[in-house]
């Protein structure tokens, strides 16, 4: 499959998938306490998106091998695709990425957020807050015209400005009815090239930025993503439509302004 464009009617469906995945954002940030841990906040996301939103979370099964859990959690020099566990205590000082895929009426919302276990340590605190500032640059490009280049390139401008440098081997996707779908939508890039958006596209967005090398490993489990040096890693996800005249982002917190 090609990239698609969406009709009025899965745009609804993707509007309703969106707002309950960044629901479950919303409900779980005051768990997320030192001493819980993260195999309890996936639980806590289940049992909300199940029996309290009647959705599915996208994450549980998804893959080969298929993931275990029902939301990523992605602590510290973890990049992405965590798995919780009830052996995994988070403690003052952490942060910790929780990453939600809601499907409601066949249709997905991705979305992830930092979080800050007790007070945060200012480098990390600086590194989340830069990681975000390049997720809502990227947004910020969002309309018809622009060039998926122009938003790799300004995230990549804005990490690299702070020293900071980009994770290579993941990138944010077109998604609808199926959870990965074209275009890939790269965190780097150069302006003026790649794909043009169109009025209908819904994709991701969703950095991923280092405090030291790019490099990254994945473990053993063969979900577990992490930096090789070691140093933490920060992300934040939308899933954005392209209206006529600009963004519409479908994964939007009540504590958002855009
Ligand atoms: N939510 C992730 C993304 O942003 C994908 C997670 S796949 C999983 O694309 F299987 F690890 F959950
Ligand atoms: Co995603
Ligand atoms: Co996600």
């Amino acid at each position: 499959m090609s990239v698609t464009i969406k009709t009025a009617e899965e745009i609804e469906k993707m509007r309703v998938a969106g707002r309950l995945a960044a629901e479950v954002l919303e409900m779980i940030g005051e768990h997320v306490q030192p001493g819980v841990s993260t195999g309890e906040l996936d639980r806590i996301c289940h049992h909300h998106i199940v029996e309290v939103q009647g959705g599915i979370p996208a994450p549980l099964n998804y893959g080969n091998p298929p993931f275990p859990k029902s939301i990523c959690t992605s602590v510290n020099h973890v990049i992405c695709h965590g798995i919780p566990s009830d052996d995994k205590i988070l403690k003052k000082g952490d942060i910790v990425n929780i990453d939600v895929t809601v499907i409601k009426d066949g249709y997905h919302g991705d979305t992830s957020k930092m979080y800050f276990v007790g007070e945060p340590q200012p480098h990390l605190e600086r590194l989340v807050r830069i990681t975000q500032e390049c997720l809502y640059k990227g947004i910020e490009l969002v309309r018809p015209g622009t060039r998926l280049g122009d938003i790799g390139h300004v995230i990549q401008q804005h990490a690299e400005a702070n020293y900071y440098s980009i994770v290579r081997e993941y990138c944010g996707h077109g998604i609808g009815a199926v959870f990965h779908e074209e275009p890939q939508v790269l965190h780097y890039g150069r302006p003026g090239t790649g794909m043009e958006l169109k009025e209908g596209m819904t994709f991701t967005i969703e950095p991923m930025v280092n405090a030291g090398k790019p490099q990254s490993k994945l473990l053993g489990d063969q979900w577990t993503v992490v930096t090789r040096d070691r140093k933490a890693s920060a992300q934040w996800e939308h899933t954005l439509l392209v209206t006529a005249t600009g963004v519409e982002v479908l994964t939007r917190r009540q504590e958002e302004s855009f």
